[in-house]
């Protein structure tokens, strides 16, 4: 119960690492608010439309009395060449996958610095580091999102706002599911890739992120943790 009295808002939590980390906060004693565009969550709506994010910090305010935990997981993967890639894949990935976490974090402010000792996580992915053929939308929106949770780390430290990353590698999800499913060589591919010889399990992440929560975790920020079964520790 090492989160007993804190207050969390997990995005993209009707599937995968979101369903994942919202359960286990709330195992380790967090009162937890869950939002998706999918049924199921507390609050459904799309995180990338204009008002969401004012909406959802409304909700943490009237529903839990205020806000400790932000971990701002929804997300799409895309998958596009560059050559002939559309505007329109570009920019739904970059405005789900980065500009959401940026208008989500930035209204959390107020909230969070009320808190005394708030945490910011925020979901890369390997491709925070790394790039992928037909991977250029996501690649760029998860090196933003690293990027973006360094400054905000920076900047929010003085008022007791940790900001951290964590970079999932290949995890099971609602996302992956499908590819791994239609392509096995794919899932193959990251099995052999990764050092532990498996895919991850949204619990893989969820306990990362639950560390990254709770006060274990006082002394980080800035940093960014790469779970992924190893799969990048070597070229
Ligand atoms: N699965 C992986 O291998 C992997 C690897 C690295 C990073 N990630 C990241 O983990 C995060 C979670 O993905 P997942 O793998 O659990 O996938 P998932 O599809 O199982 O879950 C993502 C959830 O986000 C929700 N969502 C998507 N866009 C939304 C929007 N605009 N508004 C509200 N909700 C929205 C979906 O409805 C879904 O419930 C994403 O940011 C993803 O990029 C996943």
């Amino acid at each position: 119960m090492r989160l007993a009295g804190k207050r969390a808002l997990v995005t993209g939590a009707a599937s995968g690492i979101g369903q994942a980390i919202a359960a286990r906060l709330a195992a380790d004693g967090a009162a937890v608010l869950t939002a998706d565009r999918a049924p199921g969550t507390d609050v459904t709506l799309d995180v990338s439309a204009p008002e969401s994010p004012a909406a959802l910090i409304t909700a943490c305010q009237q529903q839990m009395g205020g806000l400790d935990i932000l971990v701002a997981n929804a997300g799409v993967s895309a998958f596009e060449m560059l050559e002939g890639h559309s505007d329109a894949v570009w920019n739904s990935t970059l405005s789900i996958n980065l500009d959401s976490v940026f208008r989500l974090c930035r209204e959390a402010i107020p909230l969070l610095k009320l808190s005394g000792q708030a945490r910011i996580i925020t979901i890369g992915s390997v491709m925070s580091t790394f790039g992928e053929a037909g991977m250029a939308a996501y690649a760029a929106a998860k090196h933003g999102v690293l990027g973006l949770t360094r400054a905000m780390a920076i900047e929010l430290g003085p008022h007791g706002i940790t900001a951290n990353c964590i970079q999932p590698g290949a995890i099971l999800t609602g996302i992956t599911r499908p590819a791994f499913a239609a392509n096995p060589a794919f899932g193959d591919y990251w099995v052999e890739k990764s050092a532990l010889k498996r895919l991850g399990e949204p619990d893989d992440i969820a306990a990362v992120a639950a560390f990254l929560a709770s006060n274990d975790s006082r002394f980080m920020t800035g940093a960014t943790l790469v779970v992924d079964g190893g799969a990048t520790a070597h070229p």
